[in-house]
């Protein structure tokens, strides 16, 4: 088979799919009725109940096995593992050093990291790619430097000035990158500063969420022609590896987490039992200023975000999930409001009163005078060929091709890239190897700017809305964009540009 282009039979797409989805397909030519062929979703979920309020885990920190000075060493192998995630069964995974989600990397601005990367996949080629860091193109774990199955390399890389920020680790190779993520490859990478603005009385805490779906024998099933269209959602969302953990904190703390969006498809809209949020960083690191007062926060697939959450009065708050409607196709959307993803149970002595958060953290240069405009069009496609049915999944009408440059661009070139989503469906744009600003976006005919300023590596372009971001790449070499919607990306949506020095 194809790896990026999964042929499906016609039948098999519209039982998964309903009638939406019928609707397109009679709309295109030589279809025909269909009515006939419907049936039932063959969705595998719903299978397994998960203990919940377990004490809250902090995700394994990857030790530095290196001696030298300023350099971070380390193994990384992934391999097939497994987990108990309810006491009676066991779950075959994929893991990085036997965890998932993967040991969190943690190392300091200015620090040289090299880390071998071992793949003890069984058959499947792997690669390490480090979301949202500025490394080198050909350091990046790009699906056109695959590492082959029991082979093994090092991947290096040095962490610049001002690059502090809670970014990420997933594979990307060429067309398995969505099951490698979703059956457990993917970690979180903090990069400290060397001098941190935010009090360290805050404390720390990263919450990497990552959806699990898993039948009742304890195993993950694999993706069903409903997953391949919207993207695959789990019935259980895990917050280091655990459904609802319970975190205790004294009254009159207030908390710095980190938020990691580590789903394939999930967009995660979320409150704090009500409890005003302080916005305090992106997924490139803090914001100018923190942004006090906000009653909830969106995060799509791979986006990231600082937050603070003060907790004065005892008592259990829940950090819960709102519903978020980013287009569904066919049947079987999800379930996304009301689901508890941690427990904060505010308990035991008084803390001590907390250190002021400062009013401003750093100064975020505007990207200026793009000198060119590129316009990027998201777009979907379902074609028969016979019984046979394709779902692509384009960017100006192509599906991704690795030996296809789609766009030149020169280093250190300020460009606006207009992403335009005339789909039914949410898209989050994601490029590589750089952070971007957004300019404004334009739904409705009405254009609006972001509420604050702040460096993005994926932003989400809703339905009918169109995005405006100012990109530089300030390395050379080639870079991938693309939805990051795991399924979409693996489906064809996703492009080249080739950064000239
Ligand atoms: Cu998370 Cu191509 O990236
Ligand atoms: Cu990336
Ligand atoms: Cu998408």
């Amino acid at each position: 088979m194809d790896r990026r282009n999964f042929l499906l039979t016609g039948a098999a797409v519209l039982a998964a799919s309903g009638a939406e989805a019928q609707m397109k397909m009679r709309d295109m030519p030589g279809m025909g009725n269909m009515d006939g062929m419907h049936s039932a979703m063959p969705h595998a979920g719903k299978g397994l109940a998960l203990p919940e309020g377990a004490p809250f885990k902090e995700l394994p920190v990857l030790a530095n096995t290196g001696t030298t000075p300023n350099v971070f060493e380390a193994v990384l192998a992934a391999a097939p593992d497994k987990k108990r995630f309810a006491s009676n069964v066991e779950t075959p995974v994929l893991a990085y050093n036997g965890e998932t989600p993967g040991p969190m990397i943690v190392a300091t601005e200015g620090t040289k990291v090299r880390i071998a990367f071992v793949n003890n996949l069984r058959t499947e080629e792997s690669t390490i790619h480090w979301h949202g860091m500025p490394v080198p193109a050909d350091q990046d774990g790009n699906p056109t430097d695959p590492v082959a199955a029991k082979a093994s390399r090092v991947y290096e890389f040095e962490l610049p000035e001002d690059s502090a920020g809670s970014y990420w680790y997933h594979p990307h190779p060429h067309g398995r990158t969505a099951e490698q993520v979703y059956r457990g490859l993917a970690g979180a990478f903090i990069v400290k500063a060397k001098s941190d603005p935010i009090p360290a009385a805050y404390g720390d805490t990263s919450l990497l969420f990552t959806d699990l779906r898993i039948a009742a024998d304890g195993t993950m099933p694999g993706n069903t022609m409903a997953d391949l269209m919207n993207g695959r959602v789990g019935d259980h969302v895990l917050v280091n590896g655990v459904k609802n953990p319970t975190l205790t904190l004294p009254p009159g703390t207030a908390r710095r987490f980190r938020l990691f969006n580590a789903t394939n498809a999930r967009y995660l809209r979320l409150a704090f039992g009500g409890l005003p949020i302080t916005i305090i960083g992106s997924d490139g690191g803090l914001l100018e200023a923190p942004v006090h007062g906000a009653k909830e926060v969106l995060l799509a697939p791979a986006e990231r975000m600082e937050i603070i959450v003060a907790f004065d009065k005892p008592g259990p708050v829940k950090l819960q999930t709102l519903s978020y409607d980013r287009g569904w196709m066919g049947e079987g959307r999800p379930k996304e409001a009301g689901m508890t993803l941690l427990t904060v149970d505010v308990a035991g002595e008084k803390a001590a009163p907390m250190p002021q958060l400062p009013d401003r953290f750093r100064t975020i240069a505007t990207l200026e005078s793009p000198v060119t405009k590129r316009r990027f069009v998201f777009g979907e496609n379902m074609t028969m060929n016979g019984d046979d049915m394709k779902m692509d999944f384009l960017i100006n009408g192509a599906s991704f091709d690795m030996h296809r440059v789609d766009v030149q661009t020169k280093v250190g070139q300020v460009e606006l890239w207009e992403i335009e989503n005339p789909t039914d469906m949410d898209h989050p744009f994601h490029v590589h190897g750089t952070q971007f600003q957004i300019a404004e976006s334009m739904r409705g005919g009405k254009a609006r700017k972001p509420a604050y300023k702040a460096w993005k590596d994926t932003v989400n372009v809703a339905r009918g809305e169109t995005v405006r971001l100012l990109v530089r790449q300030d390395r050379p070499g080639l870079r991938m964009y693309h939805c990051h919607i795991l399924e979409h990306e693996q489906q064809g949506m996703m492009g080249i540009v080739n950064v000239q020095a």
